[in-house]
């Protein structure tokens, strides 16, 4: 099939690098030409493992191609995915939708036969209804269908996700569309993921409440790991012990500091957002958002009761800045809160993360980027294991470091405490 991918940002570069893989012909449509011409060149705007790979052998073998003519994309292409960014808007919690809008103006204009117009964007319940009145306005109905077709992919893992989704939820109004689709995720549906269909706006409340559920599981057992801090228990050992209750599940039940990234922290305050515009309080996910906001506070007051209230000229190395491993993203990440308070506070602190240093830090007093992991640790007092990347988990603590006092602050609980007591470390956890 012929297909076009509106926004090459995460979402539209991996849905349609990963969909000319399957044989379809794809073009990927963006409106910065530096982007266009560096993916042109196999130059990856993301981190994201084994993208680079499928974007050289699809741009190879010309299933996948880069432009930045919206119009003459939209004319060759059967198919019209939206993939533009649906911020916070400023001053509010509501998304801002507005490229999404000017999308859809662009696309009207370029109509020359029937269209199926997906929203892959994350929006709020009702935007594929307005979506359907701006291209109307140019466009007979019979031409077009505007289809919401959520994504669920993990950064870092994105490409796994893409290949084996849990399922594919497809939105629409039209059964002509529903059938079109199905066959084009039939390579995938064949594989075992399963194929839902819906309504649109069934499908847009189905991603953020994904969202927002997953949000909540996380919160849940952050104020479980609280208590069981308070109480000697392992929270460890009550995800286990609650995760292999079916109903429960146990992913996404890994207790560590505040849930980040560019889709948690944003699709629940618009999902609230949304709700109140239908007189809907939505008060699980309001009291979600309090207390991932207050986790950062939290944690940072720990560090400070585990150096005893001495912050002041402590070196502190932190392993990991972003707010998962496999990204470099920093968006909400944790440390954007606990580094600049640590500083504040008079610490030094040197930092390694293995996708380099960051700009968030760069004006930051006694903040510095170390250029491995050894660097990080030595001479420091105190090491923050803040992201749980691969590289960290079996660290040599006794061979980098000389300070027979070090303490490792594990946020991410990867180590063992039995080990790291036995080199003779002070060690604290999560909830353990
Ligand atoms: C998320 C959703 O998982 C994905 O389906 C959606 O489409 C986009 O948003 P992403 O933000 O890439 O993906 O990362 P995810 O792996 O979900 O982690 C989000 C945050 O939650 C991270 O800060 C992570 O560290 C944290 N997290 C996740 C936990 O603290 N504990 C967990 O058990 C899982």
């Amino acid at each position: 099939m012929k297909l076009c991918m509106i926004g090459t940002g995460y979402v539209g570069l991996v849905s349609g690098v990963c969909f000319s893989d399957l044989g379809n012909d794809v073009i990927c449509v963006d409106k910065d030409l530096n982007k266009i011409n560096n993916l042109k060149k196999g130059i990856i705007p993301i981190y994201e493992p084994g993208l680079e790979e499928l974007v050289l052998k699809n741009y190879k073998n010309k299933r996948l191609n880069f432009s930045t003519n919206l119009k003459d994309s939209v004319r060759k292409s059967d198919i019209i995915f939206i993939c533009v960014g649906t911020p916070t808007k400023r001053n509010s919690n509501s998304a801002d939708l507005s490229q999404v809008y000017a999308v859809g103006n662009e696309i009207s204009k370029s109509i020359n036969k029937f269209k199926i117009i997906i929203n892959k964007s994350t929006v709020p319940v009702t935007t594929g209804d307005e979506l359907e009145k701006i291209i109307s306005k140019k466009v007979k109905k019979k031409y077009f269908s505007v289809v919401s077709n959520p994504e669920f992919l993990r950064e870092g893992e994105a490409i796994r996700d893409f290949i084996y989704p849990d399922r594919i939820v497809i939105g629409s109004n039209d059964s002509k569309s529903q059938k079109i689709l199905k066959n084009l995720y039939s390579p995938l549906i064949s594989k075992g993921a399963k194929f839902i269909s819906t309504q649109r706006r069934a499908a847009e409340l189905i991603k953020y409440a994904s969202n927002a559920f997953l949000a909540t599981k996380i919160s849940f057992i952050n104020e479980i790991a609280n208590l069981c801090e308070k109480t000697n228990i392992d929270v460890e050992d009550i995800s286990i012990g609650i995760g292999l209750d079916k109903r429960i599940g146990s992913r996404f039940l890994r207790a560590g500091p505040s849930y980040g990234g560019s889709c948690f922290p944003k699709d629940t305050k618009a999902i609230v957002s949304t709700a109140e515009k239908f007189k809907t309080n939505l008060s699980i996910i309001k009291s979600v958002i309090r207390s991932n906001k207050k986790r950062s506070d939290l944690l940072s007051k720990r560090v400070n009761s585990i150096l005893k209230n001495k912050i002041k000229n402590k070196i502190i190395s932190f392993l990991g800045v972003t707010f998962k491993a496999n990204t470099d993203d920093m968006r909400e990440s944790s440390s954007l809160k606990l580094i600049p308070f640590l500083s504040k506070k008079g610490a030094k602190i040197k930092y390694y993360d293995p996708t380099g240093p960051k700009k968030e830090f760069k004006k930051l007093k006694n903040v510095q980027f170390s250029n491995s992991i050894k660097d990080s640790i030595k001479g420091s007092d105190i090491v923050i294991a803040h992201t749980e990347w691969n590289d960290f988990k079996s660290i040599n603590f006794k061979r980098f470091s000389k300070n027979k006092k070090l303490i490792i602050y594990d946020m991410r609980n990867i180590y063992s405490p039995e080990k790291i007591k036995k080199l003779g470390f002070k060690y604290f956890g999560i909830g353990r």
